[in-house]
């Protein structure tokens, strides 16, 4: 997106330590779905998996408004990464649609989607090892290469020590390190949704917060933000909105806050929720 301005992100501070409700209380954030326009991409009912006769997805709906942070959790094997491939384009569908931007986009392969505007960073082996900090960003832009400076300048005012250590090979860091480097490579070609599989999974608690507050970061750079997450607690947080995954449908959703008050919600995860609350 032109509009992004990576200015507005440098005094970021740690904003898991507030409610991030709190934290932007006004603007489009507040609104209701419906006030908001056309959602910058939307699950319609989504059916499929990976086997034939057999689906994952039983219905899956899942809206995300421009500038919204959306986050995505459930217990495991409820589809959350399935959901986020059927987007991608890596799995069968077999009813209901995707749409970005009003635009069909349902099957779509990853490297078209990549051209208009969805970016997806993998739960796993999402950074080439052998490649530097440098030239995985460059392959994130393989199919714009005349833009390498500008968003190279993009991301490195995200994550600077990805412009400090450019040279160093991306197997030599740590997962957290990594991780930042499959955000920016996937953020090189000007996505206007990014979506992120359980960024904060494998990491230290440290590392975790500054995983969410670096999603955050990109999320209030102008990019909206899909995120699958195993951590609920810190996920609702920091979200818009969320929704509940259950047997691959959308259970429940609403923002972020109500969603970590919600009687149903608690009881029938609470084990997540749980154990989540007392770190
Ligand atoms: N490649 C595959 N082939 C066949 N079945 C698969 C494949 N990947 C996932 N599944 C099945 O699809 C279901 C949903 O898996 P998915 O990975 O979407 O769950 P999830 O909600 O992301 O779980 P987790 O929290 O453990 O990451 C599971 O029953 C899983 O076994
Ligand atoms: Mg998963």
């Amino acid at each position: 997106m032109s509009d992004i301005n990576p200015n507005e992100v440098n005094d970021e501070t740690n904003v898991l330590a507030e409610d991030s409700a709190r934290a932007r209380p006004q603007g489009p954030h507040t609104l209701a779905p419906t006030d908001r326009g056309e959602p910058v991409l939307k699950t319609d009912n989504l059916i499929g998996g990976y086997l034939p006769g057999v689906n994952i997805l039983n219905g899956c709906t899942i809206e995300a408004y421009p500038g919204e942070l959306i986050g995505i959790i459930g217990p495991n094997g409820a589809g959350k990464s399935t959901v986020l491939k059927a987007i991608f384009g890596q799995i069968k569908i077999r009813g209901g649609k995707v749409i970005l931007k009003g635009e069909d986009i349902t099957g779509l392969k990853a490297n078209k989607l990549v051209t208009k505007g969805v970016g997806m960073v993998p739960q796993n082996n999402n950074v080439f090892p052998s490649l530097t900090i440098e030239e995985n960003l460059e392959m994130g832009l393989f199919q714009k290469p005349s833009i390498f400076a500008e968003r190279f300048d993009f991301v490195t005012t995200l994550f600077p020590e990805l412009g400090k250590r450019r040279k160093q090979r991306a197997g030599s860091l740590s997962g957290g390190e990594r991780q930042m480097v499959a955000m920016g490579r996937a953020l090189m070609m000007e996505p206007s949704v990014l979506l992120l599989d359980e960024p904060s999974a494998g990491l230290s608690p440290v590392r975790q917060d500054e995983t969410f507050m670096r999603v955050h970061q990109i999320n209030r750079a102008g990019v909206s933000v899909i995120m699958v997450e195993q951590n609920a607690r810190r996920c609702l947080q920091i979200c818009d909105r969320a929704y509940v995954l259950d047997q691959g449908r959308d259970a429940y959703t609403g923002t972020g806050r109500e969603l970590m008050k919600d009687p149903k919600v608690i009881e029938l995860y609470l084990g997540t929720l749980a154990a989540d609350q007392g770190h």
